[in-house]
């Protein structure tokens, strides 16, 4: 399978898929790594797995269909068959959606289709649930919908913070993005 990542942040979900690449617990390869934000600490691990990692910052683009055109545009100068959103803070827009279809994975920290969008886990700790996790998923046009194609559950529990919740459904998504990429190259 070959990848094209797209991070904004820390890049521990980058750092996990490119770790089961390496222990051959995912049979793929990470084409190039696109980064919308210049202090993604995301680039700086791309180098370190000699990766190439292109920026695209939003805020060079008039439109979200335009940053979206530049996307697909790198992504095909890399080869690129499937896009791994992992921490990719931007809504995507048809331009990208269509290019690919059914062909990019995203990651989301709670059980879809329960806290949607930017605060999911401070609005699961906020609501008082006691059950949370993370959900791998194609994406759709509308933001964090699309087949699920696997999830982990994560207790909160009573001394939780929001860090400290954060950490542990950290360690669930890096367990089951790889596995999750693999499901979707055989639906
Ligand atoms: C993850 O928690 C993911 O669920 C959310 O953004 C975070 C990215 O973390 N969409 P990282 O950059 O992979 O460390």
């Amino acid at each position: 399978l070959k990848l094209g990542m797209m991070a904004s942040g820390s890049g521990s979900n980058f750092e996990a898929i490119a770790q089961a690449i390496a222990d051959r617990q995912l049979n793929a390869n990470i084409q190039v790594l696109i980064y919308n934000n210049p202090a993604a600490k995301a680039a700086a691990r791309a180098a370190r797995w000699h990766i190439p990692a292109v920026l695209l910052n939003h805020r060079d683009f008039a439109s979200r269909e335009a940053l979206d055109s530049a996307i697909v545009q790198t992504l095909r100068d890399h080869d690129v068959e499937w896009v791994i959103m992992a921490g990719w803070m931007r809504i995507v827009t048809d331009v990208l959606i269509d290019a690919f279809r059914d062909r990019v994975i995203n990651i989301h920290p709670s059980l879809l289709p329960s806290f949607k969008g930017a605060h999911a886990i401070e609005q699961a700790f906020t609501a008082g649930v006691k059950i949370t996790g993370c959900t791998v998923h194609l994406v759709r046009l509308e933001v964090d919908s699309g087949q699920i194609l696997m999830q982990a559950a994560v207790p909160i529990l009573p001394d939780d913070t929001v860090e400290t919740l954060q950490a542990r459904i950290q360690v669930q998504e890096h367990r089951i993005f790889p596995q999750a990429i693999a499901i979707a190259a055989q639906l």
